[in-house]
This record gives structure tokens, C-alpha cells and sequence, in this order.
């Protein structure tokens, strides 16, 4: 049985005052249960203090990219050593707005969740297509070849990995996949989860998740839990989302 899992992304969000009374909400508000995992996914200057805020909690925290590097002259990346110093769970590994507004291309979002295992982190490696590749009826070979980067770069530690699912239709746009086309591609990448060896991975829908559609999204059999972007940021929103 897969327990869900249901993260935060903050995105490029935040300030020391509102971040704290963030925190404080979301460890005074939930309910730990055994079937669920939450986390927060910080900008990088805000790791010590999801750390100082978080640990001892049900809470882990991470960060929203990695440089493939372990170190060296890469001016204005951050290692997965450094973010595993700052005791860091996860971390998000190309994420749509890093593909589009970044260029990062499949392989090295392959590389980056390589080098986010090797510093003991587990990566959520992001998939998803856009407007136009669905309406081009391209969701299965975008979709397909992004998943296969990763399963190719991770090779055998392909189980220790988390997937998420995000059309970038859906992303911050209130315009949320249904339940049943986010099961229809969940199920497409369990099936090549499984032919990989990998079929326990959890495998995570993110676009618009609110409190208001959480449960019937989560209901879906291969839907492992949420990546969420804007209603993370709203501390009873993500309580009850993280809930439902
Ligand atoms: P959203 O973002 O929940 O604001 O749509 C999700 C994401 O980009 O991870």
C-alpha cells in the first residue's frame, strides 16, 4: 500500500516573517496519520529555517532544484550535498517552469535526480505536457519520453524516486485535470513504472489541488497524493487539502 504524500511548493514565495507564521500554522494544524506524508518545498534561502521550524515534526522539507554538480564553478547553483546538510528530504527536479523558463532539457533533469540520490535526497521528478501537446493529442509521448529520462538516468534506483504529474494546462491556472484524466495518465505511468521495476513509486498529481477538488483527485487509485503550488501558501487551505 502506497501512503500519500503531499507537498508544498512555495515556488519563489515568502519572507522571513510570513514563512514563520506559515510554519507555525501547519505544525500546530495537523493531524499526523500513518497512511500520509507532508512536506514543504522552500526557496533555497529559507532551508534553515523550514530546518529550525521542522525537525522533530511530521514535517520534512526540500528544495525546488538541484545542480547536477556536486561542486565546482557553477556560479548561482546549489549542490544536493549542500541541501542534504540543511536536512532536506526532497527536492523537485524539472518542474515545468524550470523546462520552460530555464531550458532544462530531459536529460538533464535526469542528471539532477541522479545527483539528488547520490546525496541521499529523494527526487520528485516532474513530468507533464502542455495546452497544446494535449490538444495535439501528444500527452502520451511527451509524457512517455520525459518518464523514460528519468528511469534511464536512475537506472536501478528508480524505486527510490517520486514522480509527479503535473499538464502545465493546469498549473496556476485554477484549471484543474479532472480525477479521471489525471488517473488516465497516472495509470500510463504506473504501467511503465512497472515494466521499469518500479511499480511502488509514488507518483503524485499537481495543477490547481485545493482543498475543494484534494479528495476526489486523491480517491483515484494511482494518484499518490499532491504536488501544490499557490494553496500551499494558504496555511488552512494546505492543512484541509493535505487532509482530504
Ligand atoms: P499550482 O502549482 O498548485 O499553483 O497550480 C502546482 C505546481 O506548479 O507545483
Amino acid at each position: 500500500m502506497r501512503g500519500k504524500l503531499v507537498v508544498g511548493n512555495w515556488k519563489m514565495n515568502g519572507g522571513l516573517a510570513s514563512n514563520a507564521a506559515l510554519l507555525v500554522a501547519l505544525l500546530a494544524g495537523w493531524k499526523p496519520r500513518a497512511d500520509r506524508d507532508v512536506a514543504v518545498c522552500v526557496p533555497f534561502p529559507y532551508l534553515g529555517q523550514a530546518r529550525d521550524a521542522l525537525a522533530g515534526s511530521p514535517w520534512s522539507w526540500g528544495a525546488q532544484d538541484v545542480s547536477r554538480h556536486a561542486s565546482g564553478a557553477f556560479t548561482g547553483d546549489v549542490a544536493a550535498g549542500m541541501l542534504a546538510e540543511f536536512g532536506c528530504r526532497f527536492v523537485l527536479v524539472g518542474h515545468s517552469e524550470r523546462r520552460q523558463l530555464h531550458g532544462e532539457s530531459d536529460a538533464e533533469v535526469g542528471a539532477k535526480a541522479v545527483a539528488a540520490l547520490a546525496a541521499g535526497l529523494t527526487p520528485i521528478a516532474c513530468v507533464g505536457e502542455t495546452l497544446a501537446e494535449r490538444d495535439a493529442g501528444q500527452w502520451q509521448a511527451v509524457v512517455g519520453r520525459q518518464f523514460d529520462a528519468v528511469a534511464a538516468a536512475l537506472e536501478k534506483d528508480l524505486p527510490l524516486a517520486v514522480l509527479a504529474y503535473e499538464p502545465v494546462w493546469a498549473i496556476g491556472t485554477g484549471r484543474t485535470a479532472s480525477p479521471e484524466q489525471a488517473q488516465e495518465v497516472h495509470a500510463f505511468l504506473r504501467e511503465r513504472l512497472r515494466q521499469a521495476g518500479a511499480a511502488g513509486v509514488r507518483i503524485l498529481y499537481g495543477g490547481s489541488v485545493k482543498a475543494g477538488n484534494a479528495r476526489d483527485l486523491f480517491a483515484m487509485p494511482d494518484v499518490d497524493g499532491g504536488l501544490v503550488g499557490g494553496a500551499s501558501l494558504v496555511a488552512t487551505e494546505f492543512l484541509a487539502l493535505a487532509g482530504a
